[in-house]
């Protein structure tokens, strides 16, 4: 199987596949579809690798990284536990995130807090546990936080998230790091450095350091390396000026996955080796001491360790204006558990994985089942033409973004998160049941 799928996936003699040593049709058999289904060894291996790769890169200049899982990606307590057991820190953007997280046990000094309006409950919480740093992303936040550490009589550690102008990754919903758009405060204008002054000199504030985000599914190596550089120059120039050393420096997240058998992924290995001799010539450049460095990669880890099983419904064969034809096949999910496809234009793949077919292949669209015709989950991809009601048909790459950006659009049931393990598999996330939905509405008297 291409790199698309997780590294347990195999197709069996009889032509099923299996994920985790776990056939398709038991956990659909037992679970039900769609079905979100996490292959844990790869994605334990996936954070492993980051942890390694990077630790290696940068230990060879003598300078230490943290990776914080950025658990919008996907989130439960027990990923959390995971990401805890291999020795990640997590990344948290909500108060929903940081109960999940510290429910997986992760201890709060390795939680990081992001949000460019949060609230002043969860600015409250993440003092009152002690998370290990706060990324403040304004002047009002500054001001607020300040107040809120002094009335809980603690040091508030914070670092600053820079606009550094670099613009990198596929779409412009999820480019953060051009100056046009509501987060961070710029690099260009001045506003981070006096962001970063305001931070030294509140009574209450513990400056940790910078903090950036360039954007997500980033395959230049140079974008981040441009990236690096912009954020050491702030570091050096502030240290030059102030005397004050800033001991920490945070590069986010955005490596690249592969979606489709053709698409670019980044390689950890490379992506850590190229951002460590980036920071070097930086580091070298500027003068100073090596901050800490700390990246948040979310998609990478979780991305490709997931996948999503569908049961076929209606398979439809429309003519097209040009005389070709195309085979529609409505699974029963769509938009609700993948909002992807819809809101960036994501391209996916998909394969029958309940049986082999030697029919010949037809170009075809994989629908969901809500009332808008953009309920798209996969917009080209060749499947056998006796595909029918019954089958099974597995997305690969849904494992970040897919359940965590899930909604009930037409009353939609949300599908259970299982992880599959050594022929095992076990729930993370239930489905959502007609009972769920009844509960949050509130009956007519
Ligand atoms: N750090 C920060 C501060 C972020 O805002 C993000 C993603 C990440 C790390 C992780 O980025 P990753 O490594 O996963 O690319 N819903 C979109 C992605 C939005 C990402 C938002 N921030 C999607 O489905 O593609």
């Amino acid at each position: 199987m291409a790199s698309v799928w997780s590294s347990s996936v195999k197709r069996s003699s009889d032509g099923a596949i299996s994920v985790g040593g776990v056939d398709v049709r038991e956990l659909a058999a037992e679970h039900g579809t769609p079905l979100y289904v996490v292959d844990e060894a790869d994605m334990r291996a996936r954070a492993a690798a980051f942890r390694d790769h990077f630790s290696a890169a940068f230990g060879r200049k003598g300078a230490e990284v943290d990776v914080y899982y950025a658990s919008k990606a996907f989130l439960c307590s027990q990923v959390a536990r995971w990401m805890r057991e291999e020795d990640l820190c997590v990344d948290v953007a909500s108060l929903g995130e940081l109960e999940i997280a510290l429910r997986g046990g992760v201890a709060p000094q390795h939680i990081g807090l992001h949000g460019n309006n949060k609230s002043d409950a969860e600015l409250r919480r993440a003092l009152e546990v002690g998370v290990g740093r706060i990324i403040v992303d304004s002047f009002t936040e500054i001001e607020v936080l300040d107040a809120l550490a002094a009335e809980l009589s603690v040091s508030a550690p914070v670092m600053v998230r820079v606009t550094t102008g670099v613009h990198a990754g596929g779409h412009e919903y999820i480019a953060t790091s051009h100056e046009d758009q509501k987060f961070g405060l710029s690099l260009a204008t001045g506003a981070a450095y006096e962001a970063l002054v305001a931070c030294h000199d509140a009574a209450n504030l513990n400056l940790l350091g910078i903090h950036t985000h360039i954007g997500s599914q980033i395959l230049s190596l140079a974008a981040f390396q441009e990236s690096a550089e912009r954020m050491l120059g702030l570091r050096g120039a502030f240290t030059a000026d102030t005397g004050a050393e800033l001991p920490e420096v945070d590069l986010g997240g955005g490596y690249a996955i592969a979606y489709t058998e053709t698409g670019e992924a980044l390689e950890t290995r490379d992506a850590a080796y190229g951002i460590a001799d980036a920071v070097e010539a930086a580091v070298t450049k500027v003068g100073g001491t090596w901050p800490r460095f700390s990246i948040e990669p979310g998609r990478a880890i979780a991305g490709p360790a997931g996948m999503t099983l569908y049961t076929v419904g209606v398979v439809k064969q429309v003519q097209l204006e040009d005389g070709g034809g195309r085979q529609y096949v409505a699974v029963d999910g769509g938009m609700s558990d993948n909002m992807r496809t819809i809101t960036y234009q994501a391209e996916y793949t998909a394969t029958l994985a309940s049986r082999l077919s030697d029919a010949e292949s037809a170009l075809s669209r994989v629908v969901g089942k809500h009332c808008e015709s953009g309920d798209v989950v996969v917009r080209d991809v060749q499947l056998p033409h006796d595909t029918a009601r019954g089958d099974l048909l597995a997305v690969p790459a849904t494992g970040a973004y897919g359940r965590s950006m899930a909604n009930n659009y037409n009353a939609a049931l949300r599908p259970a998160v299982v992880a599959v393990r050594d022929g095992q598999s076990k729930v993370l996330i239930r489905r959502d049941t007609l009972d769920d939905l009844l509960r949050w509405d509130v009956a007519a008297e």
